[in-house]
This record gives structure tokens, C-alpha cells and sequence, in this order.
């Protein structure tokens, strides 16, 4: 998830992602300790004992169930997180495209309504920053247009925090976050409060805890039970039986290398070129520039086609599109040693479902967006995803579904 304002990111106006949030590059603080907190500097020290060699076992970590929010589509994973003293429990989407936590506090009220609240005056541990920002998005969640109604107004905090058994040796985390204050009512369909973004430079966050910085992800679509499972601080290999293929990241972020794409087994000189992709959790579809999308899309069927409506998106006749092939192999730059790899997101990726003002048009899963470029749900439901800080490295290995 990306907002559509951000200082890196202005070009995404139309981001298809969701009740996002911001990597705000003057604020990269979630996911980190209060600087200075001895306990914090001492764990950090722990750490260094701690940051694994690539070659060593997969630590097993702790796990928690992801839920999947399934509204004519797949269209996000959600699990529990609890922050403050005594915990007060939130759901929230585990989001790698951003690197902030964002949950609803007291002071939303109304604006928040159906969504749990955080209160600062039932926590012995908040400490208020007295930060205040606003944050934009493209889009909230789900597949419907844009409508400029998804905006958040944010407070940044501090308390302690703990996910999926992720605790320190003194019993919590301590984490910045941004208490929502204030939203627009695009929000308010969402089934979770709120966000956790785990960046590619969330180090800190997992070594304070005693883990090593990895985690591992498992989505699983609707139409195979819909469940799901985050792991971290390790991987569980229970599910999934075929050897982690790895690809690095091309910055301190996650981004991988693709040097080619295939459609259906087919190529074109264009699409054999290099490309950077953010691999993220938060995107229920794919977004690409529009040369890229064209290509793709040119061999898959000439009958798909933009829809003027949604600018960016694209459709085919729904009942055309259950019969097209349309596999999509994504080459990946393998880490040294190895080769490049695929892979795969299937045919039964191409519908998003039905356009809501246009029933009878069924959503295409690329988007086009001329800012970065976004590989999300689509293809991660297909594989058991390993998101190594520690080795800045992405592992994969299909999952079965
Ligand atoms: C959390 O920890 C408790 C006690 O150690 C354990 O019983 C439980 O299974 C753990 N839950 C998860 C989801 O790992
Ligand atoms: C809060 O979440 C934790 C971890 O998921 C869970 O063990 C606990 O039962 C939850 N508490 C409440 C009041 O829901
Ligand atoms: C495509 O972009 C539109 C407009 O930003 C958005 O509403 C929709 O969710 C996106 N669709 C997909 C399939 O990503
Ligand atoms: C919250 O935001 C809405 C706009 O969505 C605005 O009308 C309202 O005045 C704001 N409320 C407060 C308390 O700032
Ligand atoms: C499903 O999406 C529609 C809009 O397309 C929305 O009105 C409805 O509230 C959503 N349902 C749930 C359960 O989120
Ligand atoms: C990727 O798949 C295509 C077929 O779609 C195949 O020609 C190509 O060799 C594969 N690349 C790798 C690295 O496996
Ligand atoms: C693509 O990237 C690879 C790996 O960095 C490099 O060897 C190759 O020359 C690049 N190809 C093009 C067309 O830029």
C-alpha cells in the first residue's frame, strides 16, 4: 500500500492500493525503538549474535492466523497486533509496501465508527510525540474508482506493542506509531483498523525482540479456504514443500529485479527488458506502466480493453474472460550463485470481477500507474513468500493453491 501524497512518491496519484500508508521519508520511525531506550541498546547488542549467514537452517519464529477480506475478490489479509499497557487489540493489514503503523485512536470517534479505538488514558506505557500529519491515498481498499475519499489525519505516539507472540524479554515491544485522529468515510467498509508496514530496513524492530529479521507469509485465496498465516522471526516450513528460491533486493527496500515477463509461454522484444518491482503485500493486483501493461495485455486477448470510466484500469467482456489463458511468468534475478527463476501468477488471476458500473465489463488484474511499479496479492497467493531483512533477499516456493 502506497499513498498517493507522499514526498517519494507523488507520481502514484492513482494507486490502486488501498487504505495505505506512508513511507514517509521524514519519518521512517515504526517498526523502531525510542533511540537511547537502554533495554532497546542492549537487545541491539544481543542482536549482533543474532543476524544470520544466508546458509544457516530457517529459524522457526512465531506464527499467527492472517484472515482474508474477500469482497467479490481477494482483496487483503488481516491479522491481530496489541499495543499499550494493559494491550489493547487491533486488526490490522501487515503491509510491506510501507513501513508505518497506523491505528484508529479515542480522538477519531464517529469518524472511526466500527473500528476498535485506541485510548491513550488506559495505557500506562503511551507517550504522546506530539507529531501531527496528514496522510492521502489514491484509493482505500477494494476495486472500486477512485473517489477522493480516503484521506487520514494522524498523531504520532509511542507505546509498547506485541504481535504474534513477538515480544520482548521484558515482555513488549516498543514502537512509534500513528494513532488516525481523524478519516474521510472511504475508510469505513474495511474489516481491519489499521496498518502495520514492514520495510525491508526493519531490523531494529525484530532484533529489540530477540529474533533474527525475517518473516514469512502465506495468503490463502477464498476459493481455497481463505486463511492465511504471518510468521516472523522465521519461516514455517510446514507450508510448503518445495526448495525457497531466492531473488535480492535491489535496494534497502522491497524491490527485486525482473529481466523478463512471459505470457502464456510467449515473449516479445519488450518484454525482455529489465524492470524494478516493489513486491507488496498491500496491493491485492499487479500496477505497471502502460508500455508494460500494453504488452502483457496484447497477448493475452486484443479484446481487452481501458475503461474510460476508472482511469488505469482495464476489462473484457466477463463472459469471455473465464475462458482465456492468460499465465504471467515473471522472470527473477536470482541471488549469486543461483540462476534466474519464474514465477507464476495463473490464469485464474485475470478477473477482478465486474466493474460496478459496468456489470457486464469484468476488471483486469493490471493496472496502469506511471510511478512504481507493484507486484501484490495476485501473485503471493500462489506462493509461500520469505521476506529476509537479515540477507535482503525475497525467498519463494509455490504453496499448493
Ligand atoms: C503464543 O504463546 C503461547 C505461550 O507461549 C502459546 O501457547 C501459543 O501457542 C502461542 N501462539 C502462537 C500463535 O504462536
Ligand atoms: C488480544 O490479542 C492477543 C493476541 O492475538 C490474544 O491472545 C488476546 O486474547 C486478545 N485479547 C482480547 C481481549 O481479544
Ligand atoms: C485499479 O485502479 C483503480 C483506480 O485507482 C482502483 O480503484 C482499482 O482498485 C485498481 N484495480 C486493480 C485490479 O488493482
Ligand atoms: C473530520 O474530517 C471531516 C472530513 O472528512 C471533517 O468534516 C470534520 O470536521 C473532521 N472532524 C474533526 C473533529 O476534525
Ligand atoms: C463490499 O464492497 C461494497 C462496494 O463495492 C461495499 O458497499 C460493501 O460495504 C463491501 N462489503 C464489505 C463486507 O466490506
Ligand atoms: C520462464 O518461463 C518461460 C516460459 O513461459 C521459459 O521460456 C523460460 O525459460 C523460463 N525462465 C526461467 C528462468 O525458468
Ligand atoms: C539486466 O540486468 C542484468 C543483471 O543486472 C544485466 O546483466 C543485463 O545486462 C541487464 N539487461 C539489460 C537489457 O539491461
Amino acid at each position: 500500500m502506497i499513498p498517493a501524497v507522499s514526498a517519494v512518491l507523488l507520481a502514484l496519484a492513482a494507486a490502486p492500493a488501498v487504505f495505505a500508508t506512508a513511507p514517509h521519508s521524514d519519518l521512517k520511525l515504526a517498526l523502531s525503538s525510542i533511540p537511547g531506550r537502554p533495554a532497546a541498546r542492549r537487545a541491539r547488542i544481543h542482536a549482533a549474535n543474532l543476524a544470520r549467514r544466508a546458509t544457516d537452517p530457517l529459524p522457526t519464529g512465531t506464527s499467527e492466523p492472517l484472515v482474508d477480506y474477500f469482497n467479490g475478490t481477494d482483496l487483503q489479509w488481516y491479522g491481530e497486533i496489541s499495543i499499550g499497557t494493559p494491550p489493547q487489540n487491533f486488526t490490522v493489514v501487515f503491509d510491506t509496501g510501507s513501513s508505518t503503523i497506523e491505528v484508529p485512536g479515542m480522538a477519531c470517534g464517529e469518524a472511526c465508527v466500527g473500528h476498535r479505538q485506541f485510548d491513550p488514558s488506559a495505557s500506562s506505557s503511551f507517550k504522546d510525540l506530539q507529531i501531527s500529519d496528514t496522510l492521502n491515498f489514491g484509493t482505500c481498499v477494494g476495486v472500486d474508482p477512485v473517489d477522493d475519499n480516503c484521506e487520514l489525519w494522524v498523531s504520532l505516539v509511542a507505546d509498547t506493542f506485541t504481535v504474534a507472540n513477538f515480544t520482548s524479554p521484558e515482555g513488549a515491544l516498543y514502537s512509534h506509531f500513528w494513532l488516525i485522529t481523524n478519516q474521510t468515510s472511504g475508510f469505513l467498509p474495511d474489516p481491519f483498523d489499521g496498518i502495520m508496514g514492514i520495510g525491508a530496513d526493519a531490523n531494529d524492530f525484530f532484533h529489540d525482540a530477540g529474533y533474527p529479521a525475517i518473516f514469512g507469509m502465506l495468503f490463502v485465496p477464498e476459493n481455497e479456504g481463505g486463511a492465511g498465516e504471518l510468521t516472523l522471526g522465521g519461516v514455517d516450513t510446514t507450508k510448503f514443500n518445495a526448495p525457497l528460491l531466492y531473488s535480492p533486493l535491489v535496494v534497502n527496500d522491497w524491490f527485486l529485479l525482473s529481466t523478463g515477463i512471459f505470457v502464456n509461454g510467449q515473449t516479445t522484444s519488450s518484454l525482455q527488458n529489465n524492470n524494478t518491482f516493489l513486491f507488496d503485500s498491500g496491493t491485492s493486483n499487479l500496477v505497471l506502466n502502460e508500455p508494460l501493461a500494453l504488452a502483457i495485455y496484447s497477448l493475452i486477448s486484443p479484446d481487452i480493453v481501458a475503461n474510460a470510466d476508472e482511469p488505469g484500469t482495464y476489462g473484457i467482456a466477463c463472459d469471455l474472460i473465464s475462458t482465456l489463458p492468460a499465465a504471467i511468468d515473471i522472470t527473477l534475478a536470482g541471488i549469486p550463485g543461483q540462476d534466474a527463476f519464474n514465477l507464476t501468477i495463473p490464469s485464474s488471476e485475470l478477473s477482478s470481477g465486474p466493474f460496478k458500473n459496468k456489470p457486464e465489463l469484468c476488471q483486469t488484474l493490471i493496472n496502469v500507474s506511471d510511478g512504481l511499479m507493484f507486484v501484490g496479492l495476485s501473485l503471493f497467493k500462489h506462493y509461500y513468500s520469505v521476506w529476509d531483512i537479515d540477507n535482503q533477499r525475497l525467498g519463494f516456493a509455490p504453496n499448493g493453491f
